[in-house]
C-alpha cells in the first residue's frame, strides 16, 4: 500500500477508529494531522505515533464550527503543502433507546451538528483546496445505521444515511477533477461509542452480538486497514462507493 509521503487529516482521531487509521496510516508512512474537539486525547496519539517513528501533529478542532474546520486545513495546507486525504471520521453517538416521538430536540441538533453537518462543513473548505492542488481523496465514516436502518436513535441513523447520499453526490461531481471521495461503514466496532450504547442496557451486550454473523464485534484496528486501502492509491478507481465491516450484519 503506497501512503509515504501523503497528508493526511482524520477529524475525531483522539480515539477509536480514527485514533487507529492515524497509527496505521503512519506506519505506512503518511504523515498525519490528529484532529479532534479533545486536543489531549490527540495529543496522546500524536505522541504514541512520533514515538513509534511515524510523523503526526495534533490539532484541536470541533467540526461543528466552520471557522475551526476551515482553520484546521487552512493550518495544514500552510505548514505541509497539501491535503492529500481528509477522513471525516468525527462522530457522536447521540442518546439511545428511545422511539422517534421521545426523541430530544437537543439530541437531534447535536447529532446533525457533528455527524452530519460536521461531515459538510470538512467536505466544503477541503474540496476547494483539493481542486486548488488537483487532486484529492475524501473518505467518510458513515456506519451500517446508514444502510439499513436500525431503530430507536433516529438523529444517528438520519445522519449516517446523510453521509452516505454526501458522499454519492459529491463523489459524482468530482470524479473529473482526479478527486474520490468514498464511505467506510463499520458495524459494531469496539470504542467509547460503542461502550456507551451497551452501558444503556445490562442484556445489550448479548443482545447486540446476536446480530452478528461473525459472532463477535469489530475491532477499531480492523476498520483502520480499509481506511488505508482507501486511501492509497491501490483503490484509485473506486469513487462513490461504501465499504461495509460489518462481521456480515448487513446480510440479515
Ligand atoms: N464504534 C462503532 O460501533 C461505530 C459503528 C459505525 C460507525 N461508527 C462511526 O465511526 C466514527 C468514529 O467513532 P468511534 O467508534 O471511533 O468513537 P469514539 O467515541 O471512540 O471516537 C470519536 C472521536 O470523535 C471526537 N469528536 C466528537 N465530537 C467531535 C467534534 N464535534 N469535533 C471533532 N471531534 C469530535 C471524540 O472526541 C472522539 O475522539 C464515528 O463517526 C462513528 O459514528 C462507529
Amino acid at each position: 500500500m503506497q501512503l509515504e509521503n501523503k497528508v493526511v487529516i482524520i477529524t475525531g482521531a483522539g480515539s477509536g477508529i480514527g485514533a487507529a487509521s492515524a497509527s496505521l496510516l503512519a506506519k505506512h508512512k503518511a504523515l498525519v494531522i490528529i484532529s479532534d474537539i479533545n486536543i489531549d486525547s490527540a495529543q496522546k496519539v500524536a505522541d504514541q505515533i512520533n514515538t513509534a517513528g511515524g510523523k503526526a501533529f495534533a490539532f484541536k478542532a470541533d467540526v461543528s464550527k466552520f471557522e475551526e474546520v476551515e482553520l484546521l486545513i487552512s493550518q495544514t495546507v500552510k505548514d505541509h503543502g497539501k491535503i492529500d486525504v481528509m477522513v471525516n471520521n468525527a462522530g457522536i453517538g447521540g442518546e439511545n433507546q428511545k422511539r422517534t416521538a421521545e426523541h430530544t430536540l437537543a439530541d437531534w441538533d447535536n447529532v446533525i451538528a457533528v455527524n452530519q453537518t460536521g461531515v459538510f462543513y470538512c467536505m466544503k473548505v477541503v474540496l476547494k483546496q483539493m481542486m486548488k492542488q488537483g487532486h484529492g481523496n475524501i473518505i467518510n465514516i458513515a456506519s451500517l445505521a446508514g444502510l439499513k436502518p436500525s431503530g430507536y436513535n433516529l438523529s444517528y441513523s438520519a445522519s449516517k444515511y446523510a453521509v452516505v447520499g454526501m458522499t454519492k453526490s459529491a463523489a459524482l461531481e468530482y470524479g473529473r477533477k482526479n478527486i474520490r471521495i468514498n464511505a467506510v461503514c463499520p458495524g459494531y466496532t469496539e470504542s467509547a461509542l460503542l461502550d456507551k450504547l451497551l452501558a444503556s442496557r445490562p442484556d445489550m451486550r448479548e443482545t447486540l452480538k446476536r446480530l452478528i454473523p461473525m459472532d463477535r464485534f469489530g475491532e477499531a484496528t480492523e476498520i483502520a486497514e480499509a481506511v488505508a486501502w482507501l486511501a492509497s492509491d491501490s483503490s484509485k478507481y473506486m469513487t462513490g462507493q461504501t465499504l461495509t465491516l460489518d462481521g456480515g450484519t448487513s446480510l440479515l
